[in-house]
């Protein structure tokens, strides 16, 4: 059985979608552990309801940034993952981070990449008129949310939506986008080559997986 550790800072809706994956058999792995940045957030919670090992780790309690992932390192690699999977962590990893886990990093980030990398994006979508936003799952590398994109979800915007509607409907789509790509990843199909994603040996395109070249 493959290992995962999973990292989360909040709600852990993506968590708790990996962890029925899991669960259910449609991931051939193991969530080892969940790593949190905050205590008392509901992803703890769903950890612990999971039987997971759960931990809050938090970077105030460290001298600086490359104190924190040094720490982080070491807790996570007592698991030897195979896989280290971002979900709403909210926190800017250093260049050691990504260098010590390329290739085995991944993050879902709440747009179209490479449109509007950080924050707000729904808002941003939204004040931009939009008609399509989504999903983008990609591997980690130095650049934040610039990694080679794996699969990406889109959904309509519609007249009079508001963030939160924007929100929840991305959030649907991740749920059923992060537990697929982690399977490949888990099932050896999946590897990052060159800077790029590959599946089955195919070159992925920049927008990942059944996008239009
Ligand atoms: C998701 O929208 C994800 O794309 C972003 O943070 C959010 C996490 O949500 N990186 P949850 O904690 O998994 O519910």
């Amino acid at each position: 059985m493959k290992k995962i550790i999973v990292l989360i800072s909040g709600t852990g809706s993506n968590l708790q979608a990996i962890i029925d994956a899991c669960a259910q058999g449609r991931i051939q792995a193991t969530v080892q552990a969940v790593f949190s940045t905050r205590s008392h957030v509901q992803g703890l919670e769903r950890a612990r309801d999971a039987n997971i090992p759960s931990y809050a780790i938090r970077p105030s309690d460290y001298a600086d940034r490359a104190a924190f992932d040094d720490a982080l390192i070491r807790h996570i690699d007592e698991y030897a993952p195979d896989l280290v999977v971002l979900a709403g962590y909210m926190r800017i990893l250093t260049p050691h981070f990504v260098a010590h886990y390329t290739g085995r990093l991944i993050n879902i980030h709440p747009s179209l990449l490479p449109k509007y990398p950080g924050l707000h994006t729904h808002r941003r979508a939204l004040e931009n008129g939009d008609s399509e936003h989504g999903a983008s799952v990609h591997f980690v590398t130095e650049e934040l949310d610039g990694g080679p994109v794996i699969l990406q979800a889109t959904v309509p915007v519609f007249p009079g939506d508001d963030e939160a509607l924007v929100a929840a409907r991305v959030r649907h789509q991740e749920h059923a986008i992060y537990p697929l790509v982690i399977s490949w990843f888990v099932d050896n199909r999946l590897v990052m080559r060159d800077g790029t994603a590959w599946l089955d040996g195919q070159r992925l395109p920049p927008q990942g997986y059944a996008a239009d070249e």
